[in-house]
């Protein structure tokens, strides 16, 4: 009940005329875990419009009101990005505990104050490399915390970063800004062991044009989102830019009871990105 008044509160005195606040987004971005928690849509503040359609599950045409947020799912964790440049926000839940797991992405887009897009990313078991307890415990020991002012990038620095690691999936000449260490969290598995020698720089296949990107970036922990279409399937990576250089990538890629497509002419796409260093 508290948490509700508050949040009505916060969405009132910041939300419409006053442009779009991290306060704003922060409330709004809140109430989509309530939502998701409850397994109830109604939840989601500001309300979309009645008339609202543009949802999307997976990339496909989803009905709002009928979607995930219809499910009650128990929230171990969970991470927002705030990006008040282009009004929108970008949620990683992750769910171990529940009666089925979850790894879920959300952007949400505002227009005027109320939402005009929501893009979600909805993993569980048989997607790409799903294992929750590992997507749970690697989210959990990893550091997205504020970057202080003077050491933040610029948002064109952060998405340059995350353009050439998803560029170098079809040319492999980019020259991606690795850091040192850098993990990837690809479903539950990790490229790394949360040590200072972890490296992205592995198994990353060839010929895969990753398309339709749509970002959200937050300056203030230097996160963007990436939803893209990774060969035909739909996808979410995630990037932590610190002094330039990638840090953490997370991936979620739900494929659709499928094996998935092939990727470079050599079988399923599933064979074929396995990234994980044996
Ligand atoms: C899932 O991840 C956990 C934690 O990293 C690991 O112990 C377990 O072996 C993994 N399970 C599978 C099936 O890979």
């Amino acid at each position: 009940m508290m948490l509700h008044t508050l949040l009505l509160a916060a969405l009132s005195s910041t939300g419409l005329a006053a442009g779009c606040t991290r306060e704003f987004l922060q409330a709004s971005a809140d109430s989509l875990l309530a939502a998701q928690a409850a397994g109830d849509p109604s939840l989601l503040k500001p309300a979309p419009a009645e008339a609202f359609a543009a949802y999307n599950e997976n990339q496909k045409t989803a009905a709002f009101k009928t979607g995930i947020l219809k499910t009650a799912v128990k929230i171990d964790h969970s991470r927002h990005s705030l990006d008040t440049t282009q009004c929108a926000t970008y949620t990683e839940i992750i769910s171990a505990s529940g009666p089925k797991p979850y790894v879920i992405g959300v952007q949400l887009w505002f227009t005027d104050g109320a939402v005009s897009k929501i893009d979600s990313i909805v993993t569980s078991t048989g997607d790409w490399l799903f294992n929750v307890t590992g997507t749970l415990s690697w989210a959990r020991k990893e550091a997205w915390d504020v970057i202080a002012a003077e050491k933040r990038d610029t948002r064109a620095v952060i998405q340059a970063a995350a353009d050439a690691y998803l560029d170098i999936f079809s040319d492999k000449k980019v020259v991606v800004p690795w850091g040192k260490p850098c993990a990837r969290l690809e479903g539950g598995a990790y490229t790394g062991n949360g040590g200072p020698n972890d490296r992205c720089d592995v198994g990353i296949p060839d010929g895969v044009k990753l398309t339709n990107r749509r970002y959200v970036i937050d300056e203030t922990v230097g996160a963007v989102d990436v939803m893209l279409t990774f060969a035909s399937l739909a996808d979410s990576h995630e990037f932590r830019v610190e002094g330039g250089k990638l840090r953490f990538v997370h991936t979620m890629t739900p494929m659709g009871g499928s094996r998935g497509p092939t990727v470079g002419g050599k079988g399923p796409g599933r064979r074929r990105r396995t990234t994980v260093p044996m």
